[in-house]
C-alpha cells in the first residue's frame, strides 16, 4: 500500500537535510520494496515569505491526509523581528498533529566515544530516550506581551500528564524499565501535579517498571555526571527541549539527533532536533544524520516499515564507523556526500 510522506523542508539547513533525507529514504524503498509518495509543503519562514503564513491552510490540510509528517527545521535572522514568526507554525502543527509525545534517543555510535564530551568509559554507556511533553505547558499557555511586563503561562491537566507518562512507562518496558521524571516540583505547582499523575499511573499500573523522580536541575547535571543512570527521561516541555539539546552533546553533535512525535494512532511528525543552524545554511555542510535517523523512526512508527528502518540505523553506525562524516564530527563529508555514503550501505 502506498504511504503519503508530507515533506515539510522548511528554512536554514531544513531543505539540505530532507534531501538527504529523502535519499536514504529512495534506496530503502527500493530495497524493501515499499511504496512511499512526498508531497512538498510551504512551512515557517519560508511559507510566511509565500502567503504570510507560516502554517498554511493547504499545508495543513495535507498534514492532517498524511501517513506521516517530515519536517527539515524552521527559523532564522530573516523573521525574527516580525510579528508571525516561523516557530508559531511549528508549535501550530504539533498541535493541529496531536502529537502530544516526543521521543528523542541519544546514545553514543560505537566508535564515536572520542566526539563526546564524556570520557570513553562514560561516552559507551550513553544510551537514553527523553519522551517530552510536546503539546503543553509553557509553549501553549495564554501569553501577555507588553514593554514592561510580559507573562507565559504554564498549564498542565492531569490528563495530559497521564497520556504521555503511559507512553513513558510502555516504552520502559521494552528498553531497561527505568524511567526518571523530570520536574521543579520544589517551586512549580505545574510540576506538582506532574510529579502526582506520574506516582498514580505508576502505582495503577506500571509497578514492575522502576520510576524516580528528579529536580531539572539537578538532572543537567547528572545528565553529564551519570548518565549511564538513566534509561527514559520523562519531563514537560520547555525542561525536555532543554535537556534533549544538552543530552546531544553527549553524543557528539546535535546534527546527530533525531526525533519522533506520536499521539493517538500512527500518524507522526518527525524532525531532526537541531534548528536551521543559519550559521552553516547553504554550505552543504550540515550533518544529514538527524534527518536520516528521524526517516528511520518514521518508517518504524508510521510506515509499518521496521526492517527497512533498521536497515538505515545499521547503515548510519557503519558509514560513522568508517569515518564517514560531516565537519562537526570531524569527517571528510559533505551533507550530500555523506548521505550518498548511507544510501549506498542501506
Ligand atoms: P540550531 O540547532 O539551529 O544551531 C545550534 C548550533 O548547532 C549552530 O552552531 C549550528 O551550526 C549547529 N548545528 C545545528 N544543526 C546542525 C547540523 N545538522 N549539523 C551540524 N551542525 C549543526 O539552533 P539555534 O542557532 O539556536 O537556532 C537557529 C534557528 O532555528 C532559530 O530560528 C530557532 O528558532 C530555530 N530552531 C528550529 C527548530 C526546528 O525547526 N525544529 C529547532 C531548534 C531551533
Ligand atoms: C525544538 C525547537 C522548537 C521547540 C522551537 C523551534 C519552537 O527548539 O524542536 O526543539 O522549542 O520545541
Ligand atoms: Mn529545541
Amino acid at each position: 500500500m502506498t504511504k503519503r510522506i508530507v515533506l515539510l523542508a522548511g528554512d536554514g539547513v531544513g531543505p539540505e537535510v530532507v534531501v538527504a533525507a529523502r535519499k536514504v529514504l529512495a534506496a530503502a524503498a527500493e530495497k524493501f520494496a515499499l511504496s512511499l509518495e512526498y508531497d512538498d509543503r510551504l512551512f515557517g519562514g519560508a511559507a510566511i515569505d509565500a502567503t504570510g503564513n507560516p502554517f498554511p491552510a493547504e499545508t495543513k490540510a495535507a498534514c492532517l491526509k498524511a501517513d506521516a509528517v517530515f519536517l527539515g527545521a524552521v527559523g532564522g535572522p530573516k523573521w525574527d523581528s516580525g510579528a508571525l514568526r516561523p516557530e508559531a507554525g511549528l508549535l501550530a502543527l504539533r498541535k493541529a498533529l496531536g502529537v502530544y509525545a516526543n521521543l528523542r534517543p541519544v546514545s553514543v555510535a560505537a566508535g564515536m566515544e572520542h566526539l563526546s564530551p564524556l570520557t570513553p568509559d562514560r561516552a559507551k554507556s550513553v544510551d537514553l530516550l527523553i519522551i517530552r511533553e510536546l503539546t503543553g505547558g509553557m509553549y501553549f499557555g495564554k501569553r501577555d506581551e507588553g514593554d514592561e511586563t510580559a507573562r507565559d503561562e504554564c498549564l498542565y491537566t492531569r490528563d495530559e500528564v497521564t497520556r504521555v507518562a503511559r507512553i513513558a512507562f510502555e516504552t520502559a518496558r521494552k528498553r531497561r524499565g527505568r524511567v526518571a521524571s523530570i520536574d521543579k516540583a520544589n517551586v512549580l505547582a505545574t510540576s506538582r501535579l506532574w510529579r502526582a499523575a506520574v506516582n498514580a499511573l505508576h502505582a495503577a499500573e506500571f509497578r514492575d517498571v522502576e520510576l524516580s523522580h528528579v529536580l531539572v536541575d539537578a538532572m543537567a547535571m547528572r545528565l553529564i555526571q551519570q548518565p549511564a543512570a538513566f534509561d527514559v527521561i520523562l519531563t514537560e516541555n520547555l525542561f525536555g527541549d532543554i535537556l534533549s539539546d544538552e543530552a546531544s552533546v553527549l553524543s557528539g553533535s546535535i546534527g546527530l539527533a533525531p526525533s519522533a512525535s506520536l499521539g493517538e494512532g500512527p500518524r507522526g511528525l518527525y524532525e531532526p532536533i537541531h534548528g536551521s543552524a543559519p550559521d552553516i545554511a547553504g554550505q552543504d555542510k550540515a550533518n544529514p544524520v538527524g534527518a536520516i535517523l528521524s526517516a528511520a523512526m518514521m518508517l518504524r512508527y508510521s510506515l509499518d516499515a521496521g526492517a527497512a528502518a533498521d536497515a538505515i540505523d545499521k547503515a548510519v553506525s557503519i558509514a560513522l564507523g568508517d569515518a564517514r562524516g560531516t565537519v562537526d564530527i570531524g569527517g571528510p563529508d559533505s551533507t550530500a556526500s555523506f548521505a550518498e555514503a548511507i544510501a549506498a550501505l542501506v
